[in-house]
């Protein structure tokens, strides 16, 4: 077998949600359970890749030792830690479902419930792989997700272009076996240099190999010999 062309490569992987503090006990966040990214994280490692895994908080954990989880909680915490690896990382690979916005001002004590209504003021958080994508060098690959509740292609592809990727992998919510908390996928590859491919529904593992595979391909034709 040829050598894959992630061995000994520094892959940054960035998975699973945030949370955005409100008062000291209650937080904004979402449905992500950081499968996917951490299924690209174990498949990296099998090729030898070292991965630094930035997740947000999921009950997973990372399986293979040779994967360095760095465990965060926030968005902005995510960014700091994200764009630290990112001068060091041959490949980035953005699957974290990232909150778009946080509490402009988290609450220091728990929030009362005397008030009928109650209206807590929103601030956009960094968008990591857009900031890490504007100063992305020639030899550095990236990868990143639409998660759309609708067909979705056509806002994938703006993203690809306005983060600077290399290429976005699609799903829809419409596909009852895609997305959040499903063990199963079914994606569109959407290319910066190429024609899109879709997949069937297959698993996670299965979605996390035709990725590296892809990537891997992209590496290749790249690579000067
Ligand atoms: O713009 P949208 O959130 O749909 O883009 C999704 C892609 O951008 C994913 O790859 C996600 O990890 C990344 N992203 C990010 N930081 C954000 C928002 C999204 O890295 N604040």
């Amino acid at each position: 077998l040829p050598q894959s062309l992630l061995l000994n490569k520094k892959i940054l992987i960035t998975a699973g949600p945030t949370q955005e503090a409100i008062d000291p006990v209650r937080y904004i966040s979402n449905h992500s359970s950081g499968k996917m990214g951490l299924s690209i994280a174990n498949e990296a490692a099998r090729r030898g890749a070292q991965v630094t895994l930035v997740l947000g908080p999921t009950a997973l954990n990372a399986a293979h030792p040779a994967i360095k989880p760095v465990n965060v909680t926030s968005a902005e915490e995510m960014y700091l830690a994200a764009a630290d690896h990112h001068k060091q990382a041959d490949v980035a690979i953005f699957s974290a479902a990232v909150a778009d916005y946080r509490p402009e001002k988290p609450a220091a004590e728990k929030i009362k419930k005397d008030q009928a209504n109650y209206t807590i003021p929103l601030v956009k958080n960094p968008d990591i792989a857009q900031s890490l994508g504007a100063i992305k060098r020639p030899n550095q690959y990236h990868i990143g997700f639409a998660l759309e509740t609708d067909e979705g292609y056509g806002s994938a592809k703006k993203k690809l272009k306005s983060k600077n990727l290399d290429f976005i992998v699609l799903n829809s919510l419409l596909d009852p076996e895609a997305g959040f908390q499903k063990d199963t996928n079914k994606a569109t590859l959407i290319f910066k240099s190429k024609e899109e491919i879709k997949t069937p529904v297959i698993t996670k593992e299965a979605l996390a190999k035709i990725i590296l595979d892809h990537l891997e391909s992209l590496m290749g034709t790249t690579e000067t010999t």
